[in-house]
């Protein structure tokens, strides 16, 4: 079976670079390239971090490509509170030999999806959609190509993270998730509904580390410390893995499940700008156009997760 060809678009970010090790040891998926976006920390960071994880995975050959420094009509807001300054704290990793890949992250989804055969790529967006929805501003010829978008972002009965109404990835750039939503592209969403249900623990944080690979190591390192945040705020036993999901859902999509209705972004809200409005029980009449996550199968997920990274 070919294996299915992947973008993914990220501002790594403990759980990105979980996300991404779980893609890059997974032989289902081919990834195409790696498009970094500013989000958990600013641009030159989440694109030395890419490369960083990469390198983690003995996969120098695999294309990073930096993208927006910004989003696309507001200030960046960052979240070093959660991720550390460098945006992969938790352990020291050594600083990425590999170079960028020439060109801007927009051109390389363009190029790529101009490229491609129609339908044969999925985008998976796990930061802000800034990048995303500039290649579709930029290009409305490659939105009709593109197979499928599966994206970590939104909540909606979890309610969000960095406001009350609004989880991070959509706050950051409301307008952009926006043109993403609207663009007629088939979407799946994995909202804080599904990844607060895909918590941590210690014996799936100390699974990782009896790995006793570097891989394992560094995953159960940037556990640690990325789940003291959660745990003081909610006073959970752990931290939500939030991008993972994205991939596993390519990998096993039985271990989660949702229903398909319709979602729009909150754009003008004073309180609830960034929310995602789903429309769970379909009382607007507006047409569905996501695949709003809601239920995951926690233990078959870090059972997925865990005997991946092995193989790294
Ligand atoms: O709200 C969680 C999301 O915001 C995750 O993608 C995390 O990496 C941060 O980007
Ligand atoms: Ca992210």
């Amino acid at each position: 079976m070919r294996a299915r060809k992947i973008i993914i678009d990220t501002d790594p970010g403990q759980d990105d670079a979980v996300a991404i090790l779980l893609a890059l040891a997974s032989a289902e998926l081919d990834v195409l390239g790696i498009t970094t976006v500013a989000g958990n920390v600013p641009l030159p960071l989440t694109s030395k971090n890419a490369r960083v994880v990469c390198e983690l995975a003995g996969r120098e050959d695999v294309r990073v490509f930096a993208g927006c420094d910004r989003p696309m009509a507001r200030k960046l807001v960052t979240a070093e509170y959660v991720h550390g300054k460098s945006g992969l704290d938790g352990i020291a990793l050594p600083d990425p030999t590999m170079p960028l890949a020439e060109g801007h992250a927009v051109d390389f989804l363009i190029e790529t999806l101009r490229e491609e055969a129609p339908g044969t790529v999925t985008l998976c967006p796990i930061g802000p959609l800034t990048n995303v929805a500039t290649a579709f501003l930029r290009a409305p010829d490659i939105v009709p190509r593109v197979a499928e978008i599966v994206l970590m972002g939104g909540a909606y009965f979890e309610v969000g993270n960095v406001t009350p109404a609004a989880e991070f990835n959509i706050y950051v750039d409301p307008e952009a998730a926006d043109i993403v939503f609207k663009s007629g592209v088939p979407i799946v969403v994995m909202p804080l509904d599904v990844t607060h249900k895909a918590l941590t623990t210690r014996a799936r944080v100390e699974a990782f580390r009896a790995l006793g690979t570097p891989v394992g190591h560094a995953v159960a390192s940037w556990t640690d410390f990325f789940e003291r945040f959660d745990m003081a705020k909610y006073g959970s036993e752990g931290a939500p893995l939030h991008d993972p999901c994205v991939i596993a859902y390519l990998l096993e999509p039985d271990l989660f499940t949702g229903r398909h209705v319709n979602v729009e972004i909150e754009v003008k809200g004073e309180l609830t700008l960034g929310m995602t409005v789903a429309d769970w029980w379909r009382v607007t009449g507006r047409p569905a156009n996501a695949m709003f996550m809601g239920g995951i199968d926690a233990g078959g997920f870090y059972a997925l997760l865990t005997e991946r990274l092995a193989r790294l």
